[in-house]
């Protein structure tokens, strides 16, 4: 039994305003309850790609939609998202888009699996390890010190980054780092922080883990960086972040895309200020791809976080590509 909450449902799919007949591409089916949605509202005559990396969600949705598939109404994609515009991708373009980033539930909560520091399990932490790649515990025993303090800074944004990595390496010659709850004990009892904090002192460390084993950030940036030319013109891309690495990089593209790049011709906004020359306007509008629907991210509300704590760090961003392009 695949269980999983989805967050921020009603607001992400209402964001992308799909009409029937039309095609949405569902980049992080999971348990399928965005994917259900979606096919609601792209009704009989419309048809939703739901991608995923996990062999387990991808098994989960032939199930669940076994008739949309037959139908025509459904195409699984047992894939990384950020092969949307590839030719091997099932449809070249659609007019909407939805990522609900990172893990599911029955990722966590499969001790097998490595995610989670509750479980004891094997530092696994691949989303789809039948590709191979490496594991945490392979990463934890194999990368230098300098490596090792970097994942913890960059995509832990761990304080105590450089600490943890010296004595992890002090560490792992002797006994080396094979199960989730060894390591969480192991940075419970060696790292001490000035204040008290609500999470456990693993959480940061486990979340660089995931992201360096994954490659999250980097897959993030591709996915939206080739989204924003799948798009059909005035289709919707809407995205639902965990972590503010995540959101950093979605809203940063989001403005780049609505022509405030920074690194253009020094903000466009600035620029238009100013009396502008033929080719800062056409660098201007050929950067300006479209336009985030609210400056600001939708959170969940205080319902949804009760009755889903996984949903507290959530963000939703929605962004509406130009009609034409
Ligand atoms: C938060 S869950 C999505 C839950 C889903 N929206 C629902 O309602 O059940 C994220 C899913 O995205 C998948 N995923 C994460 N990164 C991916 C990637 N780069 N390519 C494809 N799928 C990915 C994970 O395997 C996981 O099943």
């Amino acid at each position: 039994m695949f269980h999983h909450l989805s967050v921020l449902l009603t607001e992400s799919v209402a964001g992308l305003n799909i009409q029937p007949g039309q095609t949405v591409v569902d980049c992080t089916a999971g348990g399928g309850g965005h994917t259900q949605r979606l096919l609601e509202q792209v009704g009989e005559q419309g048809l939703v790609v739901a991608v995923d990396q996990d062999a387990y969600a991808i098994a989960h949705l032939q199930n669940r939609f076994a008739l949309q598939i037959e139908q025509g109404n459904l195409v699984l994609h047992h894939g990384a998202f950020s092969e949307v515009g590839t030719p091997t991708f099932p449809v070249s373009s659609a007019h909407g888009m939805l990522a609900d980033l990172g893990v599911s539930s029955p990722q966590l909560d499969t001790a097998a699996r490595g995610f989670s520091f509750l479980r004891e399990g094997p530092l696994d932490m691949r989303m789809s390890p039948e590709k191979g790649g490496e594991t945490a515990a392979q990463i934890l025993a194999q990368a230098s010190q300098a490596e090792l303090a970097q994942i913890f800074r960059e995509f832990g944004e761990e304080p105590k980054a450089h600490i943890l990595a010296r004595l992890i390496v002090a560490e792992r010659d002797e006994r080396p780092f094979q199960t989730t709850t060894q390591l969480a004990a192991f940075i419970e009892q060696n790292i001490r922080y000035k204040t008290k904090s609500r999470t456990h002192p693993a959480t940061r460390a486990f979340q660089a883990l995931r992201i360096a084993v994954n490659r999250e950030l980097e897959v993030v940036e591709q996915l939206l960086d080739r989204a924003v030319d799948f798009l059909a013109p005035s289709g919707r891309l809407a995205v639902i972040t965990f972590h503010s690495l995540e959101d950093r990089i979605v809203k940063k593209k989001m403005r780049a895309w609505m022509g405030k790049d920074d690194r253009a011709t020094g903000t466009a906004r600035e620029v238009m200020r100013l009396p502008l020359t033929d080719s800062q306007l056409q660098l201007i509008q050929t950067n300006i791809r479209g336009q985030a629907l609210r400056p600001f991210p939708t959170k969940p509300t205080e319902e949804e976080c009760r009755v889903n704590p996984r949903a507290r760090s959530a963000k939703l961003r929605i962004f509406q590509k130009a009609d034409v392009s």
